[in-house]
C-alpha cells in the first residue's frame, strides 16, 4: 500500500476522484489520493465532511480485496477503525480510544475520525473498495463541540506525513491479517474496542428512544444492542 501516492492541494473528493481515476484503470491496488484540501468532502450518510485546509488527514486508500465477499464488507471497517485506532494509542498508550459502530473514531467522547468506505462488488466478491479517511490532525480551531483533534488531545502538533504513513502501515498489516483469513481475531479486536460495550446507554431508533446496551456486532457488521426488555434489537 501507498507504492502509488496521488497527492493534490485541492479536489473535489478524494473518495469520487478515486472512483474516477479506477474507472479509467488508472490505479494499482494499494494506491493513495491524499489532499489538503477537500471542496466537496464526503460523510457517512450523505453527510459533507469539512476539514480546514492543510491541518488535517483527508485521504483514500484503494485496494481490491477480491477474497471477501460481499457479506463480509464490514471486515474493511474493521481493519481501518482498528487501525486508525493504534495509530492514536502508538502516541501514548494511556489514551482510550474507541470506535463507535460503524466507524466513528472516539477520544474522549468525541469523534477524532471518520471512514467512509465504497465497494463495487463483482459475483459477489468485493472487486474494488475505496476507504475514505478523515483523521482530525493538527486541527486547533473551529472544532464541532463534538469533535476532537490529534492536536487538541496530546496538546501538540502532528507531521502529517508521519500520520499518514502509520494509518498505512496499520491498514496492511490488518489487510494481511483479513487475507490470511485470521477473521476471528479481526472481530475480537474490534470488539475489544468498541464504544460503549457492555454499558447502559441512551438510544433512539425509528420507534423512539430507549436505554440499552450493546452486546455484540456480528460478523456482518449488525450490532445487537439489548434494551430494558431484554429484546435483542439489531441495526
Ligand atoms: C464520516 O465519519 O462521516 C466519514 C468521513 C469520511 C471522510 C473522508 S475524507 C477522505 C475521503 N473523501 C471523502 O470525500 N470522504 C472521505
Amino acid at each position: 500500500i501507498g507504492k502509488q501516492v496521488i497527492s493534490l492541494p485541492s479536489c473535489h473528493s478524494t473518495n469520487d476522484l478515486m472512483a474516477q481515476l479506477s474507472a479509467k484503470k488508472q490505479l494499482h491496488e494499494g494506491a493513495i489520493i491524499i489532499t489538503e484540501h477537500q471542496t466537496k468532502g464526503k460523510g457517512q450518510r450523505g453527510n459533507q465532511w469539512n476539514s480546514p485546509p492543510g491541518e488535517n488527514l483527508t485521504f483514500s486508500v484503494f485496494l481490491k480485496p477480491n477474497f471477501l465477499l460481499a457479506s463480509q464488507q464490514f471486515e474493511l471497517n474493521r481493519i481501518v477503525s482498528l487501525s486508525v485506532l493504534d495509530v492514536i494509542k502508538e502516541f501514548e498508550s494511556s489514551v482510550k480510544a474507541y470506535v463507535k459502530w460503524p466507524n466513528d473514531l472516539i477520544v474522549n467522547k468525541k469523534k477524532i475520525g471518520g471512514i467512509l468506505i465504497e465497494n463495487s462488488i463483482h459475483k459477489g466478491n468485493i472487486a474494488e473498495s475505496i476507504i475514505g479517511i478523515g483523521f482530525n490532525v493538527n486541527q486547533d480551531s473551529d472544532l464541532l463541540v463534538t469533535a476532537t483533534s490529534l492536536k487538541n488531545v496530546f496538546d501538540k502538533k502532528f507531521e502529517l506525513e508521519k500520520v499518514l504513513l502509520s494509518v498505512v502501515e496499520k491498514i496492511e498489516h490488518y489487510y494481511l491479517i483479513a487475507r490470511s483469513r485470521d477473521f476471528k481475531l479481526l472481530h475480537q479486536l474490534y470488539e475489544e474496542k468498541l464504544y460503549l460495550k457492555d454499558k447502559v446507554a441512551f438510544y433512539e431508533d425509528s420507534t423512539g428512544k430507549f436505554n440499552g446496551i450493546i452486546r455484540k456486532v456480528s460478523p456482518e457488521g449488525v450490532i445487537e444492542i439489548e434494551d430494558e426488555a431484554e429484546n435483542f434489537r439489531k441495526y
